[in-house]
């Protein structure tokens, strides 16, 4: 593996697709190798356009828009930072060999769709998955919550962060669920996914890593599995490690193993899963670092972050704990832009711990601004740590 001189001609490039906090993440890592690094997102001032070379705003829905981008650009690697972006075109410039999708545009294009990925998960892999059904309708729907049965869960079948997702606990809930998946989801396809619930005991995430060896053949490594607490489909604490049985913890690597080497290439993964005592469910997969996954920065010697970074270069990983640690998530707290925030200094007097703020240019209520990240000599020490440090930054 060759890496160049930025800003020269023989450069190393790679061309961010989303720039958010995850994605601002990787190109601090990326630059750490003197990649020369190009953050794309749909907003000015994005968190990743701050750190990079160069930033775009553009419609990444848009192929033309985007293939335009990258032949003025000719990055040697495209890492796809978010879903909701045109991955058909990202197929037809893997086609073309304008650039190497990360980990590659299939993957891309069956993880943008609930129905491509747990089709692959539950039909072809035949994973264990909540019982599902895809609707088109308001009557198809109606019908398959009566197949699955109450409760069960509706979610658009593009959309993330829980958008557009609702749980349904009898048949009246039922209009109102599909109102909300059409209002919400991503690009109005219409389209649904009913599961059934799982009630398992906890969730975790099993990063998951797909990076050359010295022989250059991928191999599969495993991060130690991330705990976490969502609320209304986004994630507010995660910790790492999270403690589970040996046949639980050996089932949920051989469904990440199997899941990503379906979706091939190179980079970390970040596999959900629902645990129920030795049960395992795989639940979905981003081929991309993973929200919950920001704890690592702490607990990891190489963050997922810095994971991604080396596997998408092509260099060997370390996926290896460095202790017991927790992130806990700092919102906006308003709605208003360029808010500040204070008593960092309070923050930062909570031992083991580091905060990330983002720098994104607008607050929501409940956007995620920052993180708060620590560690200790057991989760539930480095879990209250964590919560402390968000909590007692103020967001004015
Ligand atoms: N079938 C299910 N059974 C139980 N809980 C679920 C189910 N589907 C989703 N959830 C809960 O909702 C969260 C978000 O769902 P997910 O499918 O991961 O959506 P998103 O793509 O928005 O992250 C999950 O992490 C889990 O806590
Ligand atoms: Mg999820």
């Amino acid at each position: 593996m060759k890496i160049g001189t930025p800003l020269s001609t023989t450069a190393t490039k790679v061309m961010l697709l989303g720039s958010g906090e995850l994605g601002k993440e990787v190109i601090i890592e990326l630059q750490r190798f003197g990649i020369e690094v190009i953050a794309v997102d749909r907003y000015e001032n994005a968190p990743g356009h701050q750190v990079a070379h160069r930033s775009y705003v553009i419609d990444m829905t848009d192929g033309d828009a985007l293939k335009a981008l990258v032949k003025k650009e000719r990055p040697d690697l495209i890492v796809p930072e978010i879903e909701a972006i045109v991955t058909d075109m990202l197929a037809v410039i893997e086609e073309e060999g304008l650039a190497e999708v990360i980990p590659t545009a299939r993957a891309t294009q069956l993880t943008m769709n609930r129905e491509g990925i747990r089709r692959l998960a539950a039909e072809d892999l035949k994973l264990e998955t909540s019982d599902y059904i895809f609707a088109d309708s308001f009557e198809e729907l109606q019908q398959a919550a009566k197949l699955i049965g109450f409760p069960c869960i509706i979610k658009p079948v593009m959309s993330s962060s829980g958008k557009g997702q609702s749980r349904l606990e009898s048949e009246s809930d039922v209009e109102a669920a599909w109102q909300y998946a059409m209002d919400a989801g991503r690009v109005n396809h219409g389209r649904v996914i009913v599961e059934g619930v799982v009630d398992f005991d906890y969730e975790i995430t099993q990063l998951t890593v797909r990076a050359l060896n010295s022989d250059d053949e991928i191999e599969t490594h495993f991060c130690a599995p991330v705990g976490h607490i969502q609320k209304n489909g986004d994630y507010v604490e995660s910790w790492q490690p999270h403690p589970m049985s040996e046949s639980a913890l050996e089932k949920s690597r051989d469904i990440a193993e199997k899941v990503t080497t379906a979706l091939g290439g190179r980079g970390l993964f970040g596999v959900e899963l629902f645990i129920k005592g030795d049960e395992v469910y795989f639940s979905e997969v981003s081929p991309r670092p993973h929200d919950t996954g920001l704890v690592t920065i702490i607990t990891q010697w190489q963050s997922e972050f810095a994971l991604h970074a080396r596997a998408v270069l092509g260099l060997p990983v370390d996926t290896s704990l460095r202790c017991d640690g927790a992130s806990a998530v700092i919102y906006g707290g308003k709605n208003a832009k360029a808010i500040s925030f204070d008593n960092i200094e309070k923050a930062l007097s909570v031992p083991s711990t580091e905060i990330r703020l983002f720098g994104k240019p607008e607050a929501f209520e409940k956007r995620r601004m920052g993180v708060a990240v620590s560690s200790g000599s057991s989760i539930d020490e480095a879990r209250g740590r964590a919560r402390l440090a968000a909590s007692t930054v103020k967001p004015v």
